[in-house]
Order: C-alpha cells, then sequence, then structure tokens
C-alpha cells in the first residue's frame, strides 16, 4: 500500500513519521500516486477538504482506497468531515478519526488499521 498526506500545521505529518510510512507530501496537489494509495489529509474551514487535496484527487481518486482525517473536536458537527466528504464522493471508507497530532493509542489503533490493508 502507497500514503499520501496533507499537512499544513504539521499534526498529520507528525501522525506519519510517527507510523515510520514513506508517504507522498501533498503540497498544491499536482502529485502523482502510481497505485493503491491511503490518504491521511486534516480538516480546514468548516469541515472542508483542502483545496490541495481536492486538487490531488482530480488526478488521483481512482486509487484512493480510504482515508484516515485530523481534527479538532472543538468544531463541533464539523469535527474530521474532510473525512466524510471525501469518503462520499470517492465512495471509500474513513477508516479512521483523530483529534490533531493524536496519542498513542490513536497511534496504535491506525497501525492495525493499516496493516489490514
Ligand atoms: C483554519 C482552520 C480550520 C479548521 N477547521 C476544522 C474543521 O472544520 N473541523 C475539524 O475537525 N478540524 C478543523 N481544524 C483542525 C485541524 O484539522 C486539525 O488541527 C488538524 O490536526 C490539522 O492538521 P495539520 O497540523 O497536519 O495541518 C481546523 C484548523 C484550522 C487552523
Amino acid at each position: 500500500m502507497n500514503y499520501a498526506y496533507a499537512s499544513r500545521t504539521g499534526n498529520v505529518e507528525s501522525i506519519v513519521d510517527n507510523l515510520g510510512l514513506d508517504a507522498t507530501r501533498i503540497n498544491d496537489g499536482s502529485e502523482t500516486m502510481n497505485g493503491d494509495f491511503i490518504l491521511f489529509t486534516y480538516t480546514d474551514g468548516y469541515g472542508d477538504v483542502p483545496e490541495e487535496v481536492l486538487n490531488f484527487l482530480l488526478g488521483n481518486s481512482q486509487y484512493l482506497k480510504g482515508v484516515i482525517v485530523s481534527g479538532d473536536t472543538g468544531y463541533g458537527e464539523a469535527y474530521c468531515q474532510a473525512g466524510d466528504k471525501i469518503a462520499e464522493d470517492y465512495d471509500v471508507e474513513v477508516l479512521y478519526r483523530v483529534e490533531n497530532a493524536g496519542t498513542q493509542e490513536d497511534l496504535n489503533a491506525i497501525q492495525a488499521i493499516l496493516e489490514k490493508q
């Protein structure tokens, strides 16, 4: 499995790093994947998919196998909604919702999920 991630303030990047994943960083969304991948993203605006992730998915969604999404519960109903939007638009599952950079428990849970993919 391949991995791609978007991170603006470093939380998602630290998750990916702590999991030891060799993942493609999404900068402007022009990056290309060559096979199946799981996406790690943050949530922007009010429940929005980050712009660079929208761009990235336009070119790579055929390989998208699932999404792991970071958010902040302070956003209430919009918590991690970027993941729900991507799941709906591309017919994939939200594999995990994580608050900010997550806890060790979150990392363990994500690790277990990735091993099953
Ligand atoms: C401007 C802004 C808007 C955000 N909007 C939401 C939101 O609607 N829902 C949510 O769950 N989290 C929201 N967040 C929280 C981030 O998604 C969360 O902190 C995430 O871990 C950031 O990841 P990053 O550090 O990798 O960029 C927002 C953060 C910022 C700065």
